[in-house]
């Protein structure tokens, strides 16, 4: 069965691993989530006490930064190890939220990270979420998916899900983080987020996470037939 690379780009929160994670679990596919390696590359920096803006430590750093995905026992999920770590929940919390666009706009740091995303997807068989996964990572992936979401909409789903996962925010914290993520991850020099014609749109603040899968699902099918 012929295989394909899936990318799935779009702003902060409006839903990306969700889809993401339900097609590659239909198609058999492997699911990369390319925010975890960015979120992981800013944790490791924090606890190291390496300044963000100076790009010649932060290029040093990486060269201690190891990255694997594991299979996790609880759920049917990889979930992130920073050397050997398994950081899957401390990457989700708001003060690496609040500094993460900072460093994915080092171009140094990108380097790094794509390469490791462009070798995952060599064989094919990969769904990833990102911001630069259809226009820099995979740009001849065979689907591409540009996924948006009202402010008020991502704001709360991010605000629900991080006080179901325990942590300690308010929704005002993390509606002002989603908008200045966005604003910097649109307007960096390297690898902006941006929207072109090789995109399908998925706008999905009034439709169910089951609508949004039949939707991409039929535009996979429109190209495995
Ligand atoms: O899940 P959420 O939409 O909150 O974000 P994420 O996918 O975990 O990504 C966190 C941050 O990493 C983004 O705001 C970007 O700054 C950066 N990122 C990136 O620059 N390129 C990617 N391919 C993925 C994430």
């Amino acid at each position: 069965m012929k295989k394909i690379n899936i990318a799935i780009d779009g702003y902060s929160s409006c839903g990306k691993g969700t889809l993401a994670k339900q097609m590659a679990q239909s198609l058999g596919y492997l699911f990369v989530d390319s925010g975890a390696m960015y979120r992981a590359v800013t944790l490791y920096l924090l606890e190291n006490i390496i300044e963000i803006s100076d790009e010649i430590a932060v290029s040093k750093a990486l060269e201690n930064i190891q990255l694997e995905f594991h299979p996790s026992k609880e759920n049917n999920r990889f979930e992130i190890h920073l050397n050997g770590r398994n950081v899957e929940s401390l990457i989700r919390e708001i003060h690496i939220a609040n500094k993460v666009s900072f460093v994915a706009k080092i171009s140094a740091v990108r380097k790094k990270l794509v390469e490791i995303q462009q070798q995952i997807g060599e064989h094919k068989g990969v769904v990833m979420d990102g911001r630069d996964i259809g226009t820099v990572v995979y740009p001849d992936a065979e689907l591409k998916i540009f996924m948006t979401a009202s402010n008020e909409v991502r704001a709360q789903r991010r605000f629900n899900e991080m006080i179901a996962a325990g942590k300690n925010v308010t929704l005002e914290e993390v509606s002002a983080n989603l908008i200045e993520r966005d604003t910097i991850d649109s307007s960096r020099d390297d690898s902006p987020l941006t929207l072109n014609e090789s995109y399908h749109l998925l706008d999905n603040s009034n439709i169910t996470p089951n609508q949004q899968f039949e939707l991409a699902m039929s535009w996979v099918n429109e190209l495995l037939d």
